[in-house]
C-alpha cells in the first residue's frame, strides 16, 4: 500500500524524563523533538525506562544499522501534530498519538480476528487466543497506520490501547458530534462509536519508551521495524521441508514406523516432532528422556539424522520437582508455580546457563535440532498471578509478556548460535522485538479462517505463524488446510492427539501430496524470500496491505436497525476479511476455507495477474470468483506480471536432496523478469560473515540468463536447466 500523507522532518535528541518531573503530572505534555535513532526511526522516553523490560533489549541481534543507514531519511510524522503524554493521579503513564479520523490502524501482533484494529480497545496481554480484546499468543505492541507511520510501545508491561476510540475535550482536532435525533438527522450517520482523532495507550510502570517509524511504504515501515530488531529470522533449509509431529504416546518403534510409512506413501519428511511423552514427566517437565519409550536417545537421533530427518522436542518451561534441574533452579524461580512446576526467571544469566547446559548435554549434543516451546502463554488461572515475584525484581506482568521472547533468546543464542548451528522451532507466545528469532507461533484454536488471517497479522509484527493441520471434518477441509500450511512459514502436521496421517483422507491424498511436493519444489524461491527477511526485513509471507496496488476492500457493514430492545445504540456489525496473502515476492495465495470451502472471490490488485498453474492472464484490479473444480482442486495461486519463480525441476522427499538439484525458472506475464537467487550452506551462521552467493536470473524477450553476482559460497542448488515461459 502506498502512503498518502506524511508530515515534515524534525529530529533532535530529547528525553522526556526531565519534563516528567517539571510538568504538572496531569497536564498533557507535547513531545516536539524526539530522539532519532536511524533514518525513519525515533524514540520517546517517558519517565525512567531503565527500570523497565524493553523488548529491544532482548532482540535476537543488534539493530542492522548498516542496512538502515542506507534507507531514505523519511520525515518524522508528528512534527505538526505532536504526540503527548501525561501521568494520571493513579500513576498510569499514558500517551496520546494523534490520528486523522479516516485513518486505518493495523497490527498489534497475532490478532486472529483481523488485522484492522481501528475503533477497538485492546488489552495487550499474553494469553491464550480466544479471550479476545487484544489478548493473544503474541500481543506485539506495534501498529502501522494507513497514513504511513508505525508506532512501537517498547515495553513488556500490560498495555491498554484505545485505538481511535474516545476523544479528549481539549483536542485541537475534535470531530463534530453527529445528531441522532430522528427529526433533524444530518447526512452523516450517527454511530455509537463516534470518530476519534487519536490512539491513546497506557501502562502502569516506571517509564515507557515509544518508538516511531516512518518509511516510503507500509512494507518499508515494517521492514525498518524488523531491521531495528536485528533483521528477520533465517531458518536452516531443512526447516522449510515438511514436519510431522507424532502422537504424544509414541515410542521409538512407532516413530520408525511413521517414517517408513511416509516413504512408502511418497510423502516428503524433514522433521519429526516428539510431543510430551518423550519425557519422564510433563506438565510440569523434567526435560529428561523417558527410557522406556526411547531407550537410547542418542542412537535414535543419529538413526534419524542418517535418513536426513531432524528431531524436534516438545517442552514447556515449568520444571517438575522430579527434574534434576529443580534444585539448582529453585532459588532462581518465581514465587508461584505453574502446574506445580517452578517458573525460572530467565532474565537471570544463571537460570539461562542452567537450562542451556542441561539442554545441550541431553538433547543438542545428541543431534536434537530444536524445540517446540509450549505453554509460554496461558490463561490467567494457569499462569502466575500478577502479584507474583521474581528473584531479579522484574514484575510478574513483564515476565509473562516476555517469557516466550526470553526462551527464544536463551535457546537460540545460548544453544544453537553459540555453536554456529541454525535451528527452527515452534513457540506459543512471542512479543515485541522478536523478528530475528527462528521460531514460529501456533495455537490450539483451529478455526481455519482465523489461521489464514494469522499469516497476514504475523507479517505486520515481526513474527511467524503456522496454520498447522491436526484433523478435519471431511476431505475438502483436510485438503484446504494442507494447501494453506504448505504456503506458510512452517509446513506441519500436528496430529499429537488424533494421530492422523497425511494420507488418511483417501480421496484427496494425491492432491495433498502434490501440494507438499509443490512446497518442496519452491524451496529455492522460499529460501530466498527468507533471506530477504533476514537481510532486508521483508516478511516472506505477507499481508496484502503491504503490497503496492492493493486497495483494501471496505469492510462489509451489515446495516443496523434501531430497536428499543435489541439494538438501542444502533450498533453496526462490520466484517473485514483477510483471506488472501503474499507468499514470497510474487505469488498471491487465495485459499478455500470454512464456508468458502470450494468457491470464493479473489481480489486482484492493480497490475496483471496470472494463474500459477496455466500461466493464463486472470485480470487486474478486479474481483474474480474461483472454484475448486475449475482449479482442478489446486490451491488458487496468482502470479505478478514479470515474475520469475525459481523451482526445483522435480520434487524431493527431503531437503537434503534439494542440494545440487537442477532448477526450472518460470516466467509469468509480459514484463521482463528478474530474480536474485540467494544461496548459502543452509545450516550455519557463516552467511553473517558474508559467506553467501547470489545468482541473478533474468528473462527478457523469451531468453533466460543466469549470472553469478556474488560468489562467496558454493552453490546450494544446481544450474538452471529449464526456462519456462508461462505466459499465454
Ligand atoms: C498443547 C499444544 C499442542 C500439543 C499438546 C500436547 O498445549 O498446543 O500442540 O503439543 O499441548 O500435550
Amino acid at each position: 500500500m502506498k502512503i498518502k500523507r506524511i508530515g515534515t522532518l524534525a529530529c533532535f535528541s530529547f528525553c522526556l524524563s526531565s519534563l516528567l518531573s517539571a510538568a504538572s503530572m496531569e497536564d498533557l505534555t507535547p513531545v516536539k523533538n524526539p530522539e532519532q535513532l536511524a533514518p525513519g526511526i525515533w524514540k520517546l522516553s517517558i519517565g525512567d525506562v531503565s527500570k523497565e523490560l524493553r523488548y529491544t533489549d532482548h532482540a535476537a541481534a543488534p539493530p542492522r544499522m548498516e542496512v538502515l543507514n542506507e534507507k531514505v531519511d523519511t520525515p518524522y510524522p508528528f512534527a505538526d501534530n505532536p504526540i503527548s503524554f501525561y501521568v494520571s493521579p493513579d500513576k498510569r503513564i499514558s500517551v496520546r498519538i494523534p490520528a486523522d479520523t479516516d485513518e486505518s490502524i493495523y497490527g498489534f501482533g497475532l490478532q486472529l480476528d483481523g488485522i484492522k484494529k481501528s475503533k477497538k480497545v485492546l488489552n495487550l496481554n499474553v494469553d491464550h487466543w480466544g479471550k479476545g480484546n487484544g489478548r493473544t499468543h503474541a500481543p506485539v505492541p506495534f501498529y502501522i497506520s494507513s497514513k504511513g507511520y508505525g508506532v512501537f510501545f517498547n515495553t513488556a508491561r500490560f498495555l491498554k490501547a484505545y485505538v481511535l476510540c474516545g476523544n479528549r475535550k481539549d483536542s485541537p482536532n475534535l470531530p463534530e458530534p453527529v445528531d441522532r435525533n430522528p427529526v433533524t438527522r444530518t447526512a452523516k450517520r450517527w454511530t455509537a462509536l463516534p470518530d476519534s482523532d487519536a490512539v491513546e495507550a497506557h501502562i502502569v510502570g516506571n517509564g515507557l519508551e515509544v518508538m516511531i517509524f516512518s518509511g516510503e511504504s507500509l512494507l518499508d515501515i515494517v521492514s525498518r521495524y524488523n531491521l531495528y530488531n536485528g533483521g528477520g529470522a533465517m531458518p536452516p533449509l531443512w526447516g522449510l521441508g515438511f514436519w510431522n509431529r507424532t502422537k504424544a504416546s509414541y515410542n521409538e518403534s512407532d516413530c520408525d514406523a511413521d517414517i517408513k510409512r511416509f516413504e512408502e506413501e511418497g510423502f516428503p519428511l524433514d522433521v519429526l516432532g516428539l510431543e510430551p511423552g518423550w519425557m519422564t514427566m510433563s506438565y510440569p517437565c523434567t526435560f529428561e528422556w523417558q527410557k522406556e519409550r526411547f531407550p537410547n536417545p542418542g542412537a535414535f537421533s543419529q538413526k534419524l539424522l542418517d535418513q536426513g530427518i531432524r528431531l524436534n522436542l516438545w517442552v514447556n518451561p515449568y520444571i517438575s520437582p522430579e527434574a534434576k534441574l529443580y534444585e539448582p533452579m529453585y532459588p532462581l524461580s518465581g514465587s508461584h508455580t505453574v502446574w506445580l512446576g517452578i517458573v525460572p526467571d530467565y532474565t537471570l544469566p544463571e537460570a539461562r546457563r542452567l537450562l542451556a547446559e542441561q539442554h545441550q548435554r541431553e538433547h543438542v549434543d545428541i543431534g536434537v535440532s530444536g524445540y517446540k516451546i509450549d505453554e509460554v502463554d496461558g490463561y490467567d488461572q494457569w499462569l502466575w498471578p500478577d502479584h507474583a515475584t521474581f528473584p531479579s525484581g522484574t514484575s510478574a506482568e513483564a515476565v509473562r509478556q516476555a517469557y516466550g521472547v526470553l526462551l527464544q533468546n536463551t535457546t537460540y543464542n545460548d544453544l544453537f548460535k553459540k555453536h554456529n548451528t541454525r535451528t527452527y522451532g515452534l513457540i506459543r507466545s512471542s512479543n515485541g522485538g522478536a523478528s530475528g528469532y527462528p521460531y514460529v507461533l501456533y495455537s490450539d484454536s483451529y478455526n481455519h479462517e482465523q489461521y489464514i488471517t494469522g499469516l497476514s497479522a504475523a507479517s505486520l509484527s515481526g513474527i511467524l505463524w503456522t496454520p498447522e493441520v491436526r484433523q478435519a471434518a471431511n476431505d475438502r477441509e483436510w485438503l484446504n488446510r494442507f494447501h494453506v500450511v504448505c504456503f506458510s512459514p512452517l509446513a506441519m502436521l500436528n496430529a499429537w492427539s488424533s494421530g492422523k496421517k497425511p494420507w488418511d483422507y483417501a480421496d484427496v491424498t494425491d492432491e495433498v501430496r502434490k501440494t507438499v511436493e509443490l512446497r518442496m519444489r519452491l524451496l529455492p524461491y522460499l529460501y530466498t524470500a527468507f533471506s530477504e527477511y533476514n537481510r532486508k526485513g521483508v516478511p516472506p509471507i505477507r499481508a496484502m496491505i503491504l503490497e503496492d496496488g492493493y486497495a483494501e476492500k471496505k469492510a462489509v457493514t451489515q446495516k443496523a436497525k434501531l430497536d428499543d430492545v435489541r439494538n438501542p445504540y444502533e450498533m453496526v456489525k462490520t466484517v473485514q476479511k483477510t483471506n488472501q496473502y503474499m507468499f514470497g515476492p510474487s505469488i498471491m495465495v487465495a485459499p478455500f476455507y470454512n464456508q468458502y470451502h470450494s468457491e470464493r472471490t479473489v481480489q486482484l490488485p492493480e497490475g496483471d495477474w496470472y494463474d500459477f498453474y496455466t500461466g493464463e492472464l486472470v485480470g487486474s484490479n478486479t474481483t474474480i470468483t474461483v472454484n475448486a473444480e475449475g482449479m482442478e482442486n489446486h490451491l488458487p495461486l496468482f502470479v505478478k506480471d514479470g515474475a520469475l519463480i525459481p523451482m526445483l525441476t522435480k520434487p524431493v522427499m527431503n531437503t537434503r536432496d534439494a542440494y545440487g538439484q537442477k532448477l526450472e525458472v518460470r516466467h509469468y506475464g509480459k514484463k521482463d523478469g528478474e530474480f536474485t537467487l540467494y544461496e548459502d550452506d543452509g545450516k550455519t551462521f557463516d552467511y553473517e560473515e558474508g559467506v553467501f552467493r547470489l545468482r541473478q536470473l533474468t528473462m527478457a524477450e523469451g531468453a533466460g540468463n543466469e549470472k553469478i553476482i556474488r560468489d562467496k559460497a558454493p552453490a546450494m542448488f544446481g544450474p538452471v536447466t529449464q526456462w519456462t515461459t508461462m505466459n499465454k
